[in-house]
């Protein structure tokens, strides 16, 4: 029986973080790992495609992504994916569970090592929202954000406010001209294009095919252009 294992378990002031493996059907295959925050399932490692669209969007409409933010650390699939696009010099990856970035880099996760390795990864433990505010203008060729499971569907109440016209003003700012931003939604939000479309006069909105997971219907990727 397909029974999840708990393997790693944090509390921090925004609630529970939880890492769980589940064996994989064929039993030769490593099992997976699938990560829940407060009891709600955030990702897992058997179905990822949007994790690296997410990146492979950005990336295929920028010449030069020298400097990239990715807001959310998750399970590194697409940070990994960034780093796997030679012309990318620098990666900073904000993540704001202490937690999972230990877990990472400890090899709780087993791929995890290999990928903080990667001499062009910083990994800052903030609120992206934060980083962002902070962060000089013009120091990114691509934002990428994937911290919650969209505008609609929030895990942490406190990431509202990042989907909305101020924060991607500042988005805006920290992207040289010509850069792009893409954020992941589990569901279309109208919402978030007409915030993005305040603030960048244009945005696009892409479905995702999502095999697996045990829903009907796409995920979805907003892009906006500087
Ligand atoms: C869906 S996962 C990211 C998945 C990631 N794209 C991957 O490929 O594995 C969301 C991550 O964002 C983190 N997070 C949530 N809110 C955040 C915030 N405000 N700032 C930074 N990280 C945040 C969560 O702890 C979690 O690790």
């Amino acid at each position: 029986m397909d029974i999840p294992v708990e393997v790693a378990r944090a509390v921090s002031p925004r609630g529970e973080v939880v890492l769980q493996s589940r064996p994989a059907a064929d039993p030769t295959r490593a099992p997976s790992l699938e990560l829940r925050v407060n009891g709600v399932f955030v990702m897992d490692t058997v179905e990822t495609t949007s994790e690296r669209l997410l990146a492979q969007a950005a990336l295929e409409v920028v010449d030069t992504p020298g400097r990239v933010l990715v807001g959310g650390l998750g399970l590194g699939f697409t940070a990994r994916e960034v780093l796997a696009d030679p012309r990318v010099e620098r990666l900073d990856v904000v993540e704001i569970e202490p937690a999972l970035v230990a877990w990472m880099g400890d090899g709780t996760v087993p791929h995890g090592p290999a990928l903080l390795a990667d001499p062009r990864l910083a990994v800052v433990e903030a609120d992206v929202a934060v980083a962002l505010a902070e962060a000089p203008d013009a120091s990114y060729d691509l934002v990428l954000l994937d911290v919650d499971n969209g505008p609609d569907n929030l895990v942490l109440d406190i990431n509202a406010p990042l989907y909305a016209a101020p924060a991607l003003s500042d988005v805006r700012r920290t992207l040289a001209p010509g850069g792009v931003v893409v954020v992941w939604s589990a569901t279309r939000s109208p919402a978030l294009e007409d915030a993005l479309r305040s603030v960048f006069g244009d945005a696009e909105a892409r479905a995702v095919a999502a095999p697996g997971h045990g829903r009907v219907g796409d995920y979805w990727l907003h892009l906006a252009h500087r």
